[in-house]
């Protein structure tokens, strides 16, 4: 990183030996390891990122969450970079851009479950103008994979696909159930990120202090005291964990996200980190001398509330599964307003600077994790009630059978881009669409 903000770097995506659970393992990675480097960022940052492809398959790179431009070789997710071969981005970040914790992955369609769950991705942090006093910074990056016992990537079923594949070991940076320790009284920014293809996580620290920050996209204007934070496939949380004497287990409980429905012989329910009680992600000991408390948390300066701005159109976008329509396939329609993802349509046109209220509703028994490129959203309503803390999110879960609003103001860029479901193997089966801002 230069003096003048300027950062670059080589990502070179291949297959090959990692460790894994502290193990030898063959899977993807960005540079080797897996996540790959967590890249730390400022407003009005220039990032140039060379990405090279030691795939056999097609792949390319997204910064998910980053509002930066969808054109040329920024984050343009309908871009390829074939095998062998090599494309370089460039992501200029504006002087307003919101702090927080974002992320990069491919976004290949069609191939987009099978990278990130295989083990390519990695944190982008943007950090704040003025920083929180903290003893430490942590950026925890969970992902889930399945692996052979010859310690390879395993095959993963139609059926699997179908639901969102969940892989059965939770990693929380390639390890497994890592130690983390503290003193009393310090204070630590945790910077959780949901790298899963398809896992819900319902996380929970108890015996700890903990203060949500901030969910994917900027800062709350004070921080919120919870007892437990869901991410659906996608998001973030920036957690402040005030450490309090004792042994502490972070944790990932079950989550109901439903289920295929009958017809596709799908049985029961679809739980998320499934076991009475969850996954164990990792272990938090705190012993030692304690240290004095730091100064409270200052207030955030919020952007914009969009609740109070006038709408210049309001749109509606369905989320459907149904039985395949396609010649002998027996798969599942994974469709938004009735189409599956093709990219040489413009699915939803808006014009640039208009603020637009979407209502995201799911007419299937599943949960679908709405996800939209470049422009966070402001959930306003959610279930039929209002939502009162402001809050920006680039993905937002929308449960089976219900319907989410949210208000979302095109600022900055034109171009064309990207909304999906961040259950990447529905995603790959069609559940996205084309908006190009005009
Ligand atoms: Cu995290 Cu369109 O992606
Ligand atoms: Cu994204
Ligand atoms: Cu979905």
């Amino acid at each position: 990183r230069s003096a003048d903000g300027r950062l670059q770097l080589t990502l070179s995506a291949a297959l090959g030996k990692v460790k894994i659970a502290g193990k030898d393992a063959t899977a993807l990675s960005y540079n080797g390891s897996l996540p790959g480097p967590t890249l730390f960022l400022r407003a009005g940052d220039r990032l140039n990122v060379t990405l090279e492809n030691r795939l056999r398959d097609p792949t390319n790179l997204h910064v998910h969450g980053l509002h930066v431009s969808p054109q040329g070789n920024g984050d343009n997710p309908l871009l390829s970079v074939g095998p062998g071969t090599s494309l370089d981005y460039e992501y200029q970040l504006p002087a307003d851009h919101p702090p927080g914790v974002y992320w990069y992955h491919p976004h290949h369609h069609g191939f987009v479950a099978d990278q990130i769950f295989g083990g390519l991705y990695g944190a982008i942090v943007v950090q704040d103008d003025q920083p929180i006093p903290t003893s430490r910074e942590r950026v925890l990056v969970i992902s889930d994979i399945s692996l052979t016992p010859g310690g390879r990537i395993a095959a993963v079923s139609v059926m699997e696909k179908m639901m969102g594949r969940e892989g059965n070991l939770v990693l929380v940076n390639g390890q497994l159930n890592p130690r983390l320790a503290a003193r009393p009284g310090e204070r630590e920014r945790w910077r959780v990120i949901n790298a899963c293809t398809g896992r819900h996580l319902k996380l929970r620290l108890d015996g700890q202090s903990l203060q949500l920050l901030g969910l994917d996209s900027g800062r709350f204007r004070v921080p919120a005291k919870v007892d437990e934070v869901l991410l659906a496939p996608g998001n973030r949380a920036d957690l402040l964990v005030t450490a309090q004497t004792g042994t502490a287990v972070l944790r990932a409980l079950p989550v109901d996200r439903g289920s295929i429905g009958p017809m596709m012989g799908g049985n029961g329910p679809l739980r998320s980190s499934a076991g009475r009680s969850g996954a164990v992600l990792a272990t938090f000991t705190v012993a030692g001398a304690p240290v004095a408390t730091l100064v409270p948390v200052p207030e955030q300066q919020v952007p914009r509330d969009l609740r109070s701005e006038p709408v210049a159109a309001r749109r509606e976008l369905v989320f459907a599964m149904g039985m395949g329509m396609g010649p002998g396939t027996g798969m599942m329609d994974f469709t938004i307003n009735g189409k599956s993802f093709d990219p040489a349509r413009v699915d939803t046109t808006v014009s640039a600077g208009g603020v637009e209220e979407w209502t995201l509703r799911n007419t299937s028994l599943m949960d679908h994790p709405v996800h939209l490129h470049v422009w966070p959203m402001q959930v306003i309503e959610q279930a039929g009630l209002p939502v009162d803390t402001l809050r920006w999110q680039d993905v937002v879960n929308v449960p089976a059978r219900s319907s989410v609003r949210v208000r979302i103001a095109f600022d900055d860029f034109t171009g064309k881009t990207v909304y999906h479901c961040h259950i990447l193997d529905h995603e790959d089966a069609g559940m996205m669409g084309v908006i190009e801002a005009r």
